[in-house]
């Protein structure tokens, strides 16, 4: 019997509400299981923890989940704090501090979701979007001089170093090779940015060597977002830097039906550190506490964990189960236009699971 040691960061808003219920599902899955087992740590860190200690979490948070075998993570972002203080003091710090490198977004439209794109049947709309989440945009160099003066300037330099991309472009060629159509997209804008995209356009070349047999095509970031549009079918795999990957990966959910559904491992490839998973869906405070948020984004994310895991079966079970509660609108929150509450679409799918545990010989 393995135990799994996972620390639980709800962090703010309706990340509450999710997190607890992920770690409700986690628990139907283990209580079901003989080969593993779950200890939970929970991190009080965020928004509340700031009002009282004036950061996000303490100095030496990183050292306290260290030694987990995961995290997950439910949403930082407070009405009352600016967006940069609460994003680069709790999740940036954990992302960048594990050099949790590979961000991986899936995207698909589940059973019984209503998604936009009428032209498009939904298994034309299949992706995983690799986000480099460790430099580029996000790196935070920069700075701001002559402050309040008519002269006042500011930057935010975009890094791209070759070990970073290197390792980003092997990732995501190595993720496009595991997947059925072994085809992959990478993201540029080389056209206008001509250094570092011009250098990131290089080494997807280079690396494209080591993978040959993955096809792969070049698509600059803007004519992307029409590509997935008009044409959703012709993309699989997509790689992209920090911030375009975040843009797209919006647009991609919002394809998919709903940002309460989406998914997203920040996976450290290496093993070095835990890695860390999260619903996409912010803290959403204007619907936090009132039982409405829709779940499924964690529950996707656990579905990623356990792979990282390598707990594969219960992965797929999790899944099965997930598809099995949005097929049924009568479980539809909110945001998919339905009624359904956050501990309804939980107990509905810790119930399928409770199911699927009993081995096949036995099953009535
Ligand atoms: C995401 C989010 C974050 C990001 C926000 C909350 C800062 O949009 O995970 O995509 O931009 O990285
Ligand atoms: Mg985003």
């Amino acid at each position: 019997m393995i135990t799994y040691r996972i620390a639980t960061i709800p962090g703010d808003g309706i990340g509450k509400e999710v997190v607890p219920a992920g770690q409700q599902v986690l628990e139907a899955l283990a209580k079901a299981s003989k080969s593993f087992a779950f200890e939970f740590e929970n991190f009080d860190w965020g928004g509340d923890y700031y009002r009282k200690h004036g950061v996000m979490m303490p100095a030496d948070g990183l050292d306290a989940i260290r030694g987990k075998d995961a995290i997950l993570f439910g949403s930082a972002g407070d009405p009352d704090i600016p967006d940069h203080i609460t994003l680069w003091g709790l999740r940036l710090k954990i992302c960048q501090g594990f050099d949790q490198y590979a961000n991986v977004r899936p995207t698909r439209i589940l059973p019984g979701i209503d998604a936009p794109l009428k032209r498009c049947k939904p298994e034309d709309l299949n992706w995983v979007i690799v986000r480099e989440n460790s430099e580029g945009e996000y790196s935070g160099v920069g700075g701001r001089v002559h402050q309040g003066h008519p002269i006042e300037a500011a930057t935010d330099v975009s890094i791209l170093t070759r070990a970073g991309v290197e390792r980003i472009m092997r990732f995501a060629f190595r993720l496009a090779q595991s997947r059925p159509r072994k085809l992959l997209t990478v993201i540029t804008k080389s056209n206008a940015q001509r250094h570092a995209m011009v250098m990131w356009d290089e080494i997807a070349v280079e690396i494209s060597k080591e993978f040959p047999d993955v096809k792969w095509d070049k698509e600059l970031v803007d004519a992307s977002t029409a590509r997935m549009i008009n044409r959703p079918a012709t993309l699989d795999t997509i790689v992209a830097t920090n911030l375009h990957a975040d843009i797209l990966s919006d647009l991609a959910a919002a394809l998919a039906g709903s940002l309460g559904i989406a998914p997203t491992g920040n996976i450290d490839p290496e093993r070095r550190f835990p890695s860390m998973f999260e619903p996409i869906h912010g803290s959403a405070f204007d619907i936090m506490g009132k039982g409405l948020a829709n779940p499924v984004g964690t529950f996707w994310s656990v579905v990623m964990l356990l792979e990282h895991l390598g707990e594969f079966d219960a992965a797929t079970r999790v899944m099965q189960a997930v598809e099995a509660v949005t097929a049924d609108t009568s479980l539809h929150t909110r945001d998919l236009g339905g009624t359904a509450t956050t501990a309804q679409v939980t107990a509905a799918v810790c119930a399928l699971l409770e199911k699927s545990a009993v081995p096949a010989a036995n099953a009535a």
